[in-house]
């Protein structure tokens, strides 16, 4: 198992596949993008599912979700998807896109037996998703979205993060969108990951806010607390039910004691947390003959020195040197 000493134990395992995007999304990255790694630090396809297989048969990994950067872009994406559920016990496995590519990609990856889909959707109006993405692509990620969910790819769940004075206002019409569409929206507070460190305390939209925008054109009531578990989104009764909105208050209301996460980063490095500062390399004893029970040796240990907590609220809190795209969210 992957304990740490607070008792929590990661079964969840975030696989970036790739650190390259074809969006900016200005809560990630400056316009011009960032230095990708260079091909022979990536992890292969056979290195990548080799770690999986180990997380998954010696460490008591239960769900995997593939992540990057963008990992549609990752060539030999749904390989992996096939290599992952064709381990016993079978992982659950989820993807986290930004829906560019999905709509052509989705029968095959459902065909590889992925499970479900997580797509990032901050707005419905071309200029404003320009503005927030520096790319013309929103019919691509609506179109993604639909095709994901009839490939059955399903629920279908969207993430908006909200900009103040740039998408805060659209709230409650991505909200009808996604009830509309039958997907589960879930709104997440920006968090310090942006790598040209623009994100700002006192300008954040926080969850009380996304509540209260949401209040004022839908009822809603909290879905049972038992529901959440360690998972990251309170739930609300939108109107009644039984649709529900989350919202992830990852800054205002941390969650990290209940978290069951750890990552693995593209080229390679185990973190235990999204705002960790330590990593450790799995890439160097893959290349160099570890066995698997090293190399699980060496991953139980990175997660076993896991922090209480993301200490985004102490005044010492440093944000960790890399953006989501290379960390994967
Ligand atoms: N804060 C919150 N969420 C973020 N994401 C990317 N960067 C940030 C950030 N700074 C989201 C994306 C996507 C998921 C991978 O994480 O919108 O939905
Ligand atoms: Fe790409 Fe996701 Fe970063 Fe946007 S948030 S630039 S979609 S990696």
């Amino acid at each position: 198992m992957l304990a740490d000493s607070y008792g929590r134990v990661a079964t969840d395992l975030r696989v970036s596949l790739t650190d390259r995007c074809n969006l900016r999304c200005s809560y990630c990255m400056p316009p011009e993008g960032l230095e990708w790694l260079p091909k022979d630090e990536v992890l292969t396809d056979d290195e990548v599912n080799r770690l999986i297989r180990i997380g998954v048969t010696m460490l008591g990994i239960e769900e995997i979700r593939f992540t990057g950067g963008e990992p549609l872009l990752r060539r030999g994406l749904t390989g992996i998807v096939a290599a992952s559920t064709a381990l016993r016990p079978r992982p659950q496995t989820a993807l986290t896109t930004n829906g560019i590519g999905l709509a052509r990609t989705a029968p095959a990856l459902a065909e590889a037996g992925l499970d479900r889909v997580n797509v990032s959707l901050d707005t419905l109006r071309p200029d404003v998703f320009e503005r927030l993405a520096r790319r013309r692509r929103l019919p691509d990620v609506l179109e993604g979205m639909a095709g994901a969910a009839t490939a059955g790819l399903t629920p279908v769940k969207v993430n908006t993060v909200l900009m103040r004075d740039v998408n805060d206002a659209e709230a409650p019409d991505l909200l009808r969108y996604c009830l509309d569409h039958g997907y589960q929206l879930r709104f997440i507070e920006q968090m310090p990951l942006d790598a040209q460190h623009g994100w700002r305390r006192d300008t954040m939209v926080t969850a009380d806010e996304i509540l209260d925008r949401l209040g004022a054109a839908y009822r809603l009531d909290p879905a049972d607390d038992h529901t959440r578990g360690s998972a990251p989104a309170e739930l609300f009764y939108v109107d009644g039910g039984p649709e529900t909105v989350g919202v992830i208050g990852s800054v205002t209301r941390p969650f990290c004691g209940a978290c069951d996460r750890v990552r693995l980063t593209a080229e390679g490095e185990i973190r235990n947390c999204l705002f960790a500062r330590e990593e450790s390399d799995l890439r160097a004893p893959l290349r160099s003959g570890a066995t698997d029970e090293e190399i699980a040796e060496r991953w139980r240990a990175a997660v076993a020195s896991k922090l209480p907590g993301h200490g985004i609220n102490d005044p010492s809190f440093l944000q960790p040197s890399r953006p989501m795209s290379a960390i994967g969210g």
